[in-house]
């Protein structure tokens, strides 16, 4: 279906997938806009997608259900100030009715938020009626959740800093082919969530101007690491920011820490399996979970040597958010 001129598309289906970050993201220089201190770079993956419906409607309030379950609180109005958004830009009076599912664990630091307001984002701006280049829809999906912005990116993508709202966008970076081992320890949603810890780092971490400072210098390596197509230094930025992450975070006031005993025991196996000559090396954002790259011919070894820690599951570079034909719209049409 298209939506040109007049005929507006009331409702779309789009499906993406999360982002695990290589260079993070961490802190906001402008909460409003959603623009972050620094840039960053991150994997799309081809797992874990998170498929939402937007359908416009006649009631007086936005709906939002998650996994067949009705969502009310913070998790409704944090979907409902992104769809306010869009219907201003759209300039229509209607409400939407969004169903959504994830096949990844919510909030656990599996990066549900950046699938899920990526594909928000794709599937409100078709229902709305907005012809939105890739570029406009890593804006819009960057307000509902920073880390969206690069789900809307093929594989490997950079998001700018950039000056302003026109200017911070993902866009893609060509990297070697890497494979991910994704090692699930928790999968319950976190205590804090990322925007809350984002704000206590940057407000109390004495830390917080070096960490803004060195993320834009551990950025400016990485891109010129992939365009070199050197995964042993992709994978050695890749595992000094992560660490330089979670030390930024405990050092807020009251601190906070998003990795556990396990977690650390998978750094220590990841450094182990290097020593041994598997080349690998780990991330994980802000939950317990730890995601380790490879080349792809290691990951067989990498996620053997993880078994005894969690769930593993190896993924891969995956696709943009995008729209998608719906069955059950074709059923109920
Ligand atoms: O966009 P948010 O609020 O889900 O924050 C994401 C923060 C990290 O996942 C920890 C890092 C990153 O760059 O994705």
């Amino acid at each position: 279906m298209d939506c040109d001129g007049a005929y507006r598309m009331s409702t779309a289906t789009a499906r993406a997938y999360p982002n695990i970050a290589l260079v993070k993201y961490w802190g906001k220089r402008d909460e409003t806009l959603m623009l972050p201190a620094a840039g960053s770079l991150s994997l799309t993956l081809d797992a874990f997608a998170t498929t939402t419906r937007v359908e416009l409607t006649d009631t007086p309030e936005y709906e939002f259900s998650l996994n067949g379950v009705a969502q009310s609180g913070d998790s409704l109005s944090r979907v409902s100030r992104f769809l306010e958004l869009v219907r201003g830009i759209a300039g229509s009076s209607q409400h939407a009715r969004v169903t959504s599912s994830n096949e990844a664990p919510t909030g656990a630091g599996l990066a549900s938020s950046a699938s899920g307001f990526a594909a928000l984002a794709v599937a409100a701006a078709a229902a709305y009626g907005l012809h939105l280049d890739r570029a406009a829809l890593s804006r819009l999906a960057r307000r509902g959740s920073g880390s969206a912005a690069r789900s809307l990116i093929d594989g490997v993508s950079v998001w700018h800093a950039g000056d302003g709202d026109e200017t911070s966008f993902a866009e893609p970076v060509v990297a070697p082919e890497m494979s991910m081992i994704i090692v699930t320890v928790d999968a319950r949603q976190k205590a804090i969530s990322s925007r809350t810890a984002m704000r206590r780092t940057a407000l109390t971490s004495p830390f917080y101007p070096a960490w803004a400072e060195t993320t834009e210098q551990s950025l400016a390596a990485m891109l010129e690491a992939c365009r070199d197509q050197d995964f042993s230094r992709i994978g050695r930025i890749t595992e000094t920011h992560a660490l330089r992450m979670h030390a930024l975070i405990q050092s807020a006031d009251p601190p906070i820490r998003y990795l556990s005993p396990t977690s650390i025991a998978i750094f220590d196996a990841v450094v182990a399996l290097r020593d041994a000559g598997v080349e690998a090396y780990a991330t994980a954002d802000a939950g317990p979970n730890v995601a380790i790259i490879s080349r792809p011919e290691d990951a067989p070894a990498v996620a053997e040597a993880m078994q005894q820690y969690g769930s593993v599951r190896i993924v891969g570079a995956g696709a943009g958010a995008t729209l998608i034909d719906d069955p059950s719209l074709e059923a109920t049409a």
